[in-house]
């Protein structure tokens, strides 16, 4: 079973099955922020990819889009709500501004 290491909070959680990170964190008390509850609008999720980043799915054109909308483009940064681990990942939660 895949696993997420969450670098900044010194923790690592198992990955369930097709559940996105924001969701799987969620699921075991891992504090990261949302305001859209995971649709892809908000931005608030996004984490950076320590680790792993081949075991992600792609970046939709979605995702892109709130991406930059949030100006926070760049190649090892993503969307909790997105990401969906078919591999051990490590990330850090990116902090607010
Ligand atoms: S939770 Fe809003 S974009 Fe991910």
């Amino acid at each position: 079973m895949p696993t997420i290491r969450v670098v900044d909070k010194g923790v690592e959680v198992p990955s369930q099955g097709a559940d996105p990170i924001l969701f799987v964190l969620w699921d075991n008390r891992v504090t990261i922020t949302s305001i859209c509850g995971g649709n892809c609008s908000c931005g608030a999720c996004n984490i950076e990819v320590l680790e792993g980043m081949e075991n992600l799915n792609p970046v939709s054109d979605e995702e892109a889009r709130v991406l930059s909308k949030i100006k926070r483009q760049g190649p090892n940064v993503r969307l909790a709500c997105q990401c969906v681990p078919n591999g051990d990942v490590a990330i850090r939660i990116v902090p607010e501004d």
